[in-house]
Formats: C-alpha cells, sequence, structure tokens
C-alpha cells in the first residue's frame, strides 16, 4: 500500500490501459488509441511505466531507447492530478531507465503551444534543437528538443 500522495513508477501493464486511454482521451485532441499504447507494451525497445497515486494510475510516460539514442514519446498526467512534481518523477525515471541502457541523448518533439510541456522539458535541461513547420495535423508546428544524458 502506498503512503497518501506518494508517486510510486511501475511499468506499465495491459491492465492499466483502461485508465491510461482515459487521461490521454482527456488530455489531447487526438489521443493516442489502444493499438498505440499495444505497441509501446510489445516494442522491445519501448519502455511506457505508469506513476499510481494512492492506488490509482494518475500519469504515464512512453520511452523509446535504442541504442544511444532515447525519445519520450509520450508524457502525461491526468488534469486534476497536475502541478504536483507527478511528470517531474516520470521524466526522472525515464531519465534513469535511458542512462541505464546506456543512451547518450535523449530527443523529442513537442507542439509549439504547449507551454506547460516545453517548461517541463527546461526546467529538465533540454534545449530547443529545430521546428518542424505544420508538423502536426498539417497546422501546428512541431519544436524539436534533446538533453544530452
Ligand atoms: C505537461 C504535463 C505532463 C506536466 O505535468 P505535471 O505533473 O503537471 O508537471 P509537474 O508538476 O511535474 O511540473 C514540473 C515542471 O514542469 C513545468 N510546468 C508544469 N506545468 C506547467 C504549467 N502549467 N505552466 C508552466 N510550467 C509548467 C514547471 O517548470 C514545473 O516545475 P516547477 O513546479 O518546479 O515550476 C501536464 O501538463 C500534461 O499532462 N499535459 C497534457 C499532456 C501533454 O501535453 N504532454 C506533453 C506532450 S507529449
Amino acid at each position: 500500500m502506498s503512503v497518501p500522495g506518494t508517486v510510486d513508477i511501475r511499468p506499465m501493464t495491459k491492465a492499466d490501459l483502461e485508465s491510461v486511454l482515459a487521461i490521454e482521451q482527456a488530455s489531447f485532441p487526438h489521443p493516442w488509441r489502444y493499438e498505440h499504447f499495444l505497441h509501446e507494451l510489445a516494442s522491445p525497445h519501448s519502455f511506457p511505466f505508469v506513476a499510481v497515486i494512492e492506488g490509482a494510475v494518475g500519469g504515464y510516460v512512453c520511452l523509446m531507447s535504442l541504442f544511444e539514442e532515447a525519445e519520450i514519446l509520450d508524457i502525461v498526467v491526468a488534469p486534476h492530478l497536475r502541478g504536483r512534481g507527478i511528470a517531474r518523477a516520470l521524466l526522472e525515471h525515464a531519465v534513469a531507465i535511458a542512462q541505464g541502457k546506456q543512451a547518450g541523448i535523449m530527443r523529442l518533439e513537442v507542439r509549439a503551444s504547449n507551454r506547460a510541456a516545453i517548461a517541463l522539458y527546461e526546467r529538465f535541461g533540454f534545449s530547443r534543437t529545430g521546428m518542424r513547420t505544420k508538423y502536426y495535423e498539417g497546422v501546428e508546428d512541431a519544436l524539436l528538443m534533446e538533453k544530452t544524458l
């Protein structure tokens, strides 16, 4: 049993997907689908983790790590649990896992309008390395960011 308010981070399982999809759908206009998460669970290069708060899934991160490169594919915290350091805990965990797999660099892309996520990544030492114009739905730019591990 976890202490109230503490965040436990553990590997995502198929049994988590109902909760994960509910958070995903509450967070994005174009959410990942069930099959997408199944792929993350099955891929040998994917390392999805959930944050469990008081027994319930409150957020998750999908990390890909292949040779020297790691990528954050998705990091989400349930709307009612934001601002409590849960994304920070998930990102710290993902960085530690990637380092353990000998990755030397971590990359990600984020919507240029996503101020909260960009602030999170910058706080973690990610720098802006480029832009993909009209990458999302042919409309919104993607900001490319990376961090040396
Ligand atoms: C981005 C997101 C994951 C942050 O989760 P969170 O648990 O609220 O973040 P934390 O509480 O761990 O905050 C860590 C740092 O991120 C930054 N941050 C988080 N939310 C912020 C906000 N709304 N505005 C500005 N900075 C913010 C801050 O630097 C914060 O550090 P501080 O508290 O010391 O100032 C969350 O807002 C979310 O799920 N958004 C929707 C999904 C999404 O856009 N994911 C990223 C793209 S894949």
